[in-house]
């Protein structure tokens, strides 16, 4: 209840409908940058020749939330999407995740796990011409048994036709993990590297605007210019760490009984909380 309270006071002082900077937008009002096109863009075609792709970028770059949109974006009838984020899944896991997730019969051993999702796969790709995708996220925490596996899931046909695409997600570390030497044969089979990047100045501001949007406030009329700049040196323009940013300091605006926040109110929250990313020298 006293949450709730808070809650209200919050938007009423802002003048917002919706918590602006929350994990949960709607897809439609996710902020889209530049960048963030380019790399949705080569995502749908990779798709739609079957390619294997990896999608890297720092954390809270936006990696899965990417992901959310792009399933958003398939139509159903034609795309299947299976998403799956855990680490340190091994082989057998790993195709029972797929099976569990298409509501098919998890397998005990992990030859009848593959045959049954290779199978199925067939099936799909003759009979309901939905094109399938694999979405593996946290990709750079598998092990190599596990990222061997996909050589096989691509495969079919004489390793002539790839019934699937797959997109593996992680961090940066996965290319680093993919140019090693005992990798060699994943690597050569990855179509497409596609990087996504923090966002810029502009970005920033665009990126709040459309989070204000959603608030339901069409003027940006809280942060000053100053403010912005803060906004983006603090977050490295990473956006997980700029809705913590943001939260925290029109938290702090609130309660200071300002509705105008500039660079020193920005600062002031990131050092007193300790909001600075680590990496930032
Ligand atoms: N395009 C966007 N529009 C609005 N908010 C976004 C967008 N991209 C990311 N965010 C916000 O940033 C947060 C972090 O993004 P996300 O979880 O996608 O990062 P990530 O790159 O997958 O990070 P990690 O490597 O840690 O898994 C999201 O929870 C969301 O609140
Ligand atoms: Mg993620």
């Amino acid at each position: 209840m006293k949450k709730e309270v808070v809650e209200m006071d919050f938007l009423s002082f802002y003048g917002f409908k919706h918590t602006p900077f929350v994990k949960n937008l709607p897809a439609e009002s996710l902020y889209e940058s530049q960048n963030c096109r380019e790399a949705m863009g080569r995502l749908r075609h990779g798709i739609d020749h079957q390619y294997m792709l990896a999608l890297v970028g720092e954390p809270g770059v936006g990696k899965s939330t990417l992901i959310r949109r792009l399933a958003t974006c398939l139509p159903r009838s034609s795309y299947k999407l299976i998403y799956t984020s855990q680490s340190g899944l091994t082989p057998k896991w790993l195709y029972n995740s797929f099976l569990s997730q298409m509501n098919l019969k998890e397998e005990y051993f992990l030859g009848p796990a593959k045959r049954s999702l290779q199978n199925e796969l067939k099936a799909i790709a003759e009979t309901e011409k939905t094109k399938v995708i694999f979405a593996l996220d946290e990709a750079h925490l598998l092990d190599r048994d596990t990222l061997e596996e996909f050589r096989f899931l691509l495969n079919s046909e004489y390793d002539s036709v790839s019934p699937v695409s797959l997109i593996l997600i992680g961090q940066k570390e996965l290319l680093y993990k993919l140019s090693l030497k005992e990798y060699r044969a994943i690597h050569q089979r990855i179509d497409q590297k596609i990087l996504l990047e923090p966002y810029d100045r502009s970005d920033v501001e665009r990126y709040i605007r459309c989070q204000f949007q959603y608030a339901g406030k069409e003027k940006q009329d809280i942060f000053t210019a100053n403010g912005m700049d803060a906004l983006y040196t603090c977050s490295a323009g990473l956006p997980r760490l700029l809705n913590r940013i943001c939260n925290n300091t029109l938290f702090y605006g609130m309660q200071q009984n300002k509705k105008l926040l500039d660079d020193m109110d920005v600062q002031y929250v990131v050092e007193h909380e300790s909001l600075r990313d680590p990496c930032d020298a």
